[in-house]
């Protein structure tokens, strides 16, 4: 079951580039899963047409929390929402993140990281790797409680271990996890690589394509599969096995 509601802002800070976006919903918050997205109309005007996904950063007593990083129009837009103002959303939409059948392991780029605060808050223990081009655009680690260790590495070195978030895969027997990743495609495609050269992986991606509706009616999110056949983000993931699609 999906909701449309006009939504009031609780509180909106940016730091880092991200806003971090808390909203009281009627039934959006209280109804969504771990690895469920929300779709929002960014202004009252027509300007952009589209609504925007997001991930669900967390969701606590009817509350919402998104984690949002600010790349064009319509998240410039939500960088000027003030508390007291009302945003309309539809959610919670899409699929979740399934159970983990070994020690959860977390593989984040930027704001990929925004899914597993309220996935960790799931689970009695994880595990994360994040990763940012410079610690300047590192999404904020403190929404992370003690359940979550979070190892960071940036491309420049300013934070954590210098190079990219494959890297601090080195050493690590990915079989033994069961991961989660979400982030740029390049780094999904390194991700597999590595998944591929390993025997019994289980490992789960959330993608962010480009969408319309959220919700299947506009064929605007086709992601192609391995076999060549065709699903749609919005409800047939935005989560899907890490072998389940072309990426
Ligand atoms: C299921 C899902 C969950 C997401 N969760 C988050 C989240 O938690 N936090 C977050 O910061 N972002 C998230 N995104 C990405 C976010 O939707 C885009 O960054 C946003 O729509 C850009 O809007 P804009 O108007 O600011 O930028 P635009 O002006 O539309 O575009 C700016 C740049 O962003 C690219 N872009 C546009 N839409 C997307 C998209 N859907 N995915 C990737 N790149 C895009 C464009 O190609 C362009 O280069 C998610 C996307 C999906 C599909
Ligand atoms: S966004 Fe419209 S069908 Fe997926």
């Amino acid at each position: 079951v999906k909701y449309k509601e006009q939504c009031r802002v609780i509180s909106n800070e940016e730091r880092n580039g991200y806003i971090y976006m808390r909203i009281m919903t009627e039934n959006i918050a209280e109804k969504s899963k771990p690895g469920q997205f929300v779709n929002i109309r960014t202004t009252c005007t027509t300007t952009p047409l589209l609504r925007r996904p997001f991930s669900i950063c967390d969701a606590v007593s009817g509350e919402l929390l998104l984690m949002i990083f600010v790349k064009g129009s319509g998240t410039a837009a939500l960088l000027h929402k003030k508390p007291g103002d009302f945003i309309n959303i539809i959610g919670p939409l899409g699929n979740s993140f399934p159970e983990p059948s070994r020690p959860p392991l977390f593989i984040a780029g930027g704001a990929g990281a925004a899914p597993f605060v309220y996935l960790s808050r799931s689970l009695p223990s994880a595990r994360m790797l994040l990763g940012a081009r410079s610690s300047s655009l590192l999404p904020d680690i403190g929404l992370f409680d003690n359940r979550c260790a979070v190892h960071v590495a940036t491309d420049d070195g300013t934070c954590g271990e210098k190079g990219t978030v494959i890297n601090l895969l080195e050493g690590l027997d990915i079989s033994k996890h069961t991961i989660y990743a979400c982030g740029p495609n390049p780094m999904l495609r390194a991700l597999s690589r590595m998944i591929k050269s390993c025997d019994s992986a289980e490992a789960y991606y959330s993608i962010e394509t480009t969408m319309g509706c959220g919700f299947g009616a506009c064929k605007g999110c086709t992601v192609e599969t391995k076999e060549g056949d065709y699903k749609l983000a919005c409800i047939d993931g935005p989560v899907f096995p890490w072998n389940g699609i072309a990426l």
